[in-house]
């Protein structure tokens, strides 16, 4: 596996003089001069197309891409990603969410777990004895299983989430419901989150009777008497965890048939990653764009824009696992980096964003590139997300408007898009940006894995409560 520095690689060179090429094209004169554009900048992952024709970028870029992605070793990192090798090299384990929704050939562990959830599942949406099921966790134990059942819940049960250690969000969660009537899912892979330890206490003194825990923590889970315990594994990381046990609320929200659904849309995608080449691989296609734009053109963040309502979440989810993954500043050798690694990921649902900060998208002195997402295919919010695309990249050339009129377009986006928003397509969406970042971790040389980042504040906070600051 290659650990020299990508900015050391041939086809880093390449790029940054390729870029400098780009500086004086606009996406109009593009369009206008090929006909063929939109149709030659796209490719098909199951269920789900990515149209990049609005990139700043050509049929060379893509080439010069690919040099790159070979003089990482991307297809023998990827090997060793899909075949639960210790890639998390500071953790010494692997990163095998791949295995959560394998199918038959999932390991024996994983199906004896997701036959305990199924059974689960029926049960508690069939008797109906817990109306109320509360998650109890944050971050990847919070994140995905929420947004699964925001998208995607049917109603039979009503599933809440409770994550700030602020009392208030628990409160909110269990308004309206009784103790007897409400079952609580501690989800916490480490057992120790101080949120969700504490929020598991408060559920406690409210009366809560009923606890399953999702934990690798076996030991802590029975120390503090949960009824049932549902395992996690060292070699599933928080943030792609709801494919595990993690996503038991989420289930009991949309029912098993589509949890089900939901891991062999992950597993399309998984197959997708592995055999397609690389420039119909969607997955890496995203990751090979960002790295475009980040290291090339320099672009500082990225904006996510769902239409679909229920996708509101979406941005959310995705900060957490691209922010947490690639937000790292040395490399797997622990040399300090002098090259950008993961943009500042924000967005929010369209058509309400273009009521908030679209007008820095267009008119902003930054140039955000944009991922716009329609998984229905719905009419008026198909219309509104070409709308964007087009009026960010094509803008308008009329020199007779005023200068605080004017649009400069040339500001890329891609689409995402697929014909029904369902579980599959959704499990589909979700493992695409998984690889998305998998693949921007191996040309940046850092470890997605772990996140070590985030314990200095925990210790901080701790010792401050503890009388030690
Ligand atoms: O603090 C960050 C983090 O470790 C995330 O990576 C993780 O998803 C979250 O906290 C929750 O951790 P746990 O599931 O162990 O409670």
């Amino acid at each position: 596996m290659k650990t020299v520095s990508p900015t050391q690689c041939p086809a880093w060179a390449k790029l940054a003089q390729h870029a400098e090429s780009w500086r004086a094209v606009h996406l109009r004169e593009l369009f206008a001069g090929d006909a063929a554009r939109g149709r030659q900048f796209a490719a098909e992952a199951p269920g789900v197309r990515l149209d990049y024709s609005r990139q700043r970028l050509g049929a060379m870029t893509l080439r010069l891409l690919a040099h790159l992605a070979a003089e990482r070793g991307f297809a023998e990192w990827r090997e060793a990603l899909l075949a639960g090798s210790a890639i998390n090299s500071t953790e010494n384990r692997a990163a095998w969410h791949t295995a959560l929704r394998a199918g038959d050939s999932a390991p024996a562990e994983v199906k004896e777990t997701l036959a305990k959830m199924r059974s689960l599942v029926e049960k508690l949406r069939g008797e109906r004895k817990y109306r109320r099921i509360v998650n109890l966790g944050t971050g990847g134990s919070d994140l995905g299983p929420r947004l699964l059942a925001d998208a995607l819940g049917d109603g039979t049960l009503d599933v809440r989430f409770a994550a700030n250690v602020d009392p208030r969000d628990l409160e909110r969660a269990l308004e309206g419901a009784e103790p007897a009537g409400t079952l609580f899912v501690i989800a916490s892979k480490t057992f120790t989150t101080q949120e969700t330890m504490s929020n598991a206490d408060a559920a406690r003194r409210w009366g809560g009777k009923a606890f399953i825990a999702i934990t690798s923590n076996l030991e802590a889970a029975k120390a503090f008497g949960a009824d049932q315990v549902l395992p996690m594994w060292d070699w599933v990381g928080g943030r792609f965890s709801v494919w595990s046990a993690v996503g038991l609320a989420a289930a009991c929200a949309i029912g098993w048939k589509a949890f089900e659904s939901f891991l062999s849309g992950a597993h399309d995608v998984d197959k997708h990653f592995a055999e397609a080449p690389l420039e119909k691989n969607v997955p890496a296609l995203m990751g090979l764009i960002g790295v475009w734009n980040t290291n090339f053109l320099g672009a500082a963040t990225h904006a996510i824009v769902p239409y679909s309502n229920a996708l509101r979440l979406l941005p959310g989810f995705l900060q957490q696992l691209e922010m947490e993954s690639n937000g790292k500043r040395v490399d797997r050798e622990g040399h300090a980096l002098d090259y950008a690694t993961a943009p500042v990921v924000w967005g929010a649902e369209g058509t309400v964003s273009q009521h908030s900060f679209h007008q820095l998208l267009h008119q902003g002195t930054q140039v955000v590139p944009a991922d716009f997402i329609e998984l229905n295919l719905e009419k008026h919010l198909t219309a509104n997300l070409l709308a964007q695309a087009d009026a960010l990249a094509f803008g308008t050339g009329d020199a007779s408007l005023p200068p605080h009129r004017r649009y400069p377009g040339n500001r890329p986006s891609s689409l995402l898009l697929a014909e029904k928003l369902d579980a599959r397509n959704l499990g589909r969406l979700i493992a695409l940006y998984e690889h998305k970042v998998f693949t921007q971790g191996v040309i940046w040389n850092i470890n997605s894995f772990d996140q070590w980042g985030v314990e200095l504040g925990k210790e901080l906070a701790k010792k401050t409560l503890t009388g030690g600051r």
